[in-house]
């Protein structure tokens, strides 16, 4: 029998499934602190009567035509034609590799980076090229380092744009460089765009890579800038000459998202209730990291942070004689605070700490965090 390829597991959320259940001081989201489905109805005003007469059934499986519609508006140049929703974006990222790659590929993907592009394409057999970000310098891309790893054996250049876990946005200059090396290799830019909506200095979106380059696929969800993610309601927006690809392995995958996470989807795009979702993430986000900051300070020299332009998370850096996996495991064991080692994301000496969460609790789990701190400091930890 031929030897099975090697299996390569989703690190991250291997780490998070094995961790997170019962912990009391989350700081592992990536997304802002999750809304009630009682708040959802009230700030979308949904009708719950009409709701409730949903019939318990499959819907539509790419997708219902006013979800897709909504969705659609939200992209230049986009229509319902475009669009697939599938569960999470985690389901289009998987979809994507499955339907663009083949052996004798190679990836071209960015570090650090949120790894599910990554690693199903290794679980594929694809070859993976690095590109570093780099910290130095805000987390600008290796330009150089780009133009190098990208070859005509390149099918996909993947971006997380807004960035996970360093929340940075992509500068002008180095969106420019993506697009010429995937236009000059004929790859596809697969533009995962989860955290747009969730800027943190400025109220204008990150703009998606859709419509920027000749072969675009976009992906985005509810999990994110909208503070739904047990929707698990996600989509891709894609030339409609691939969507039928791509569909053809959704309903291998999953046949279709719920009926009920559509409607929902469908009333939280409406443009009046998407506006005070985002305004709820934005807000969360904005006074959780200024309370990081403040917190961090508390030992001068420890920790260090480029200031994320997005997302509800910091990849802040430190300097302790510990590495990152022994500081998350002393925290989570002994304090009951969880954050994610950097080695996740493919760097050490780094944790991914997320703020966007109520005050009260997010100043008692930093506590403790300089607690732990303090006491590695001190020799005692
Ligand atoms: C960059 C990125 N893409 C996709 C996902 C998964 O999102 P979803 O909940 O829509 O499946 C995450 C979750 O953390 C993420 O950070």
């Amino acid at each position: 029998m031929p030897s099975a390829m090697p299996f390569h597991p989703f690190a991250v959320e291997q780490f998070l499934s094995e961790t997170e259940q019962g912990v009391v001081f989350n700081f592992s989201e990536s997304g802002v602190h999750p809304m009630r489905y009682a708040e959802l109805f009230a700030l979308a005003q949904i009708d719950t009567e009409a709701l409730f007469d949903t019939l318990v059934d499959y819907p539509q499986v790419n997708g219902s035509d006013l979800l897709r519609e909504r969705i659609a508006a939200l992209y230049d140049g986009a229509g319902p034609e475009n669009i697939l929703v599938t569960i999470g974006a985690t389901e289009a990222n998987t979809l994507i590799a499955n339907t663009l790659l083949e052996p004798g590929d190679n990836m071209v993907v960015f570090r650090p980076t949120y790894e599910q592009m990554a690693g199903n394409a290794r679980n594929l057999g694809v070859e993976i090229r690095v590109v570093d970000l780099i910290e130095a310098e805000g987390w600008a891309l290796d330009g150089e380092g780009l133009a190098r790893a990208v070859d005509d054996r390149t099918k996909i250049i993947h971006v997380v744009n807004p960035n996970n876990p360093t929340g940075c946005v992509l500068s002008e200059k180095d969106r420019a460089a993506i697009v010429v090396a995937a236009d000059r290799s004929g790859a596809w830019i697969v533009a995962d765009e989860v955290y747009a909506g969730t800027e943190r200095a400025t109220d204008t979106p990150t703009a998606s890579f859709l419509g920027q380059a000749d072969r675009v696929i976009a992906i985005n969800s509810m999990s994110k800038a909208y503070g739904l993610p047990g929707l698990r309601l996600g989509w891709l927006v894609a030339l409609a000459d691939l969507i039928p690809a791509l569909w053809r392995r959704h309903e291998y995958a999953a046949i279709s998202a719920s009926m009920m996470s559509m409607k929902l989807a469908e009333y939280a795009l409406v443009p009046v209730t998407r506006a005070k979702l985002t305004a709820r993430a934005r807000g969360l986000i904005r006074r959780g990291f200024d309370t990081l900051t403040d917190a961090l300070g508390a030992h001068p020299g420890v920790f260090s942070v480029v200031p994320p332009q997005a997302s509800a998370m910091s990849f802040v850096r430190f300097d302790l004689p510990l590495g990152a996996d022994s500081f998350a495991a002393g925290l989570l064991q002994d304090h009951d605070v969880l954050v994610i080692p950097g080695t996740k994301f493919g760097l050490k000496g780094h944790l991914r700490i997320s703020s966007a969460l109520p005050d009260a609790h997010l100043c008692e789990g930093l506590d403790r965090l300089n607690r732990l701190t303090g006491d590695i400091l001190s020799g005692a930890g």
